[in-house]
């Protein structure tokens, strides 16, 4: 039976209201462990306070209530203000820098407006069938959840950087790695389909988007060809262990490896090692959800928390180079035998967390190198999804043809920040895919940011 427009609209508003309460609700559970203190602080001004985020993410639907509710009264000018992020469009807000100067509003009255956003939102949605213009406003909303667990991954790292391990993480075991992923896969040339309609859309593609593969940011889009020479690639992520090779062969020394910007950066902060590894008498040991650990017991675990500059000087120490974002989405997506692209290295089907280690698996940590070939790709390249980012040597630009779906949502930062592909152990499973396009600038790396190496063959 044929479904009409109206089917349509009504079962995608029940599908959206299931994610809005399952969504909304991860990030409460994320603050669960926290005291009362910990939501206020602000320990760097690259990081914000548990509060902010839980007010900021309620804030975005709360815009979108004053621009379909009608009648909608707004909850409260001050929260508009400090809880805007960066939003020229919609008013003055605090500085970033400033978010953890006010212990207002409290945490309290910080979750009561929450709790109100969702009540309005919930019955709001009900009504969105009967609405002239429930299209838009389904695809808002949907944008909103993705917001949401884009706070949720921020949540993770400004939890770690505020309490790191004096956070009660829910922790779960990491599988035990079951193979060795040893070189580098050759993987050919010529022109490619790069971003998210190659996987709908293509001329050169029949393949159908899989069911949790309806959503994707304007900056992915439009799909859209590419040469590429061939190249070769790395089948692991680069580990600790790899990394304190370069450390203990003096890489923070040694301007040869780092561009002069990375260079200039390393002298003024001092960095002689990723962020959270510390020394302790002369040994390098990491500092995690799970306490401190020595450098040689995380040796095969993929590497984090490095900048640009850092995952630059690596590749340039052991004679190979980042890949260009388009050679990491081949690798990622396309598939040699049906000569397809797919949602995700190991085929269309979802994540799962025997594929990728990615925020439901609890683990709060990179697993080992090997603990899931199950989402291996076409060349045996593993964990290319969840574990860490992977920084690639493309400038985060807006593909030809990018049109903006949401005004200063993607659209304002085409400049001066690098892409990072494949998720993390804090992105949630349906936020990722292979053709997302993560950005920062080359100098962070309190996030969860990691690399693998590309050759020219
Ligand atoms: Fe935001």
């Amino acid at each position: 039976m044929a479904s009409t427009v109206g089917d349509i609209i009504a079962s995608k508003t029940g599908s959206i209201i299931e994610l809005y309460k399952n969504v909304r609700a991860r990030t409460m559970q994320i603050v669960a462990p926290l005291e009362i203190e910990d939501y206020v602080i602000q320990t760097a001004e690259f990081m914000s306070p548990p509060r902010w985020h839980i007010g900021h993410t309620s804030w975005f639907f709360e815009t979108l209530l004053q621009a379909y509710q009608p009648g909608y009264k707004v909850y409260s000018e001050d929260y508009l203000f400090y809880f805007n992020s960066y939003y020229e469009g919609f008013g003055e807000r605090i500085a970033r820098s400033e978010r953890g100067t006010k212990s207002r509003p409290t945490v309290k009255q910080t979750v009561v407006y929450r709790e109100h956003i969702n009540e309005q939102m919930l019955s709001f949605l009900e009504s969105v069938p009967n609405q002239a213009e429930a299209g838009t406003i389904l695809t808002l909303v949907r944008l909103g959840l993705e917001h949401e667990m884009q706070h949720q991954e921020l949540l993770v790292y400004d939890i770690k950087h505020l309490l790191c391990d004096q956070y009660d993480a829910p922790l779960l075991p990491a599988p035990t790695p079951s193979v060795n992923v040893e070189g580098m896969a050759e993987i050919g040339g010529g022109l490619f389909w790069l971003g998210y309609e190659s996987q709908v859309q293509s001329p050169k593609s029949k393949v159908q988007s899989p069911s949790n593969y309806d959503f994707a940011f304007d900056n992915e889009k439009p799909a859209h060809q590419v040469f590429l020479q061939d190249y070769a690639l790395d089948r692991a992520l680069v580990s600790n262990g790899d990394y304190l090779e370069f450390i203990r062969d003096g890489g923070y020394q040694n301007f040869r490896w780092w561009f002069s910007e990375g260079w200039e950066v390393v002298n003024r902060e001092q960095w002689r090692a990723p962020l959270y590894w510390e020394l302790h008498d002369e040994q390098w040991m990491i500092r995690d959800f799970s306490g401190l650990h020595a450098v040689e017991d995380r040796a095969n675990e993929p590497l984090s928390h490095v900048s640009f500059y850092e995952a630059l000087a690596f590749a340039k120490w052991i004679g190979k180079r980042l890949p260009t974002e388009a050679e990491w989405e081949k690798a990622a997506a396309f598939d040699p035998q049906t000569r397809e692209p797919r949602a995700f290295p190991w085929g269309n089907d979802p994540s799962t967390k025997t594929k990728a280690n990615l925020f439901e698996n609890g683990i709060w940590a990179p697993a080992s190198i090997g603990a899931f070939p199950a989402g291996q790709n076409s060349y045996g390249c593993q964990q290319m999804i969840g574990d860490v980012w992977e920084w690639t040597t493309s400038d985060y630009v807006p593909y030809p043809g990018f049109k903006s779906e949401f005004d200063e949502y993607n659209d304002k930062w085409f400049v001066n920040q690098k892409v990072l592909r494949g998720g993390s152990y804090a992105t949630p499973q349906i936020h990722i895919r292979s053709t997302y396009r993560n950005f920062f600038h080359a100098h962070e790396r309190w996030m969860v940011s990691g690399l693998r190496c590309a050759k020219d063959l």
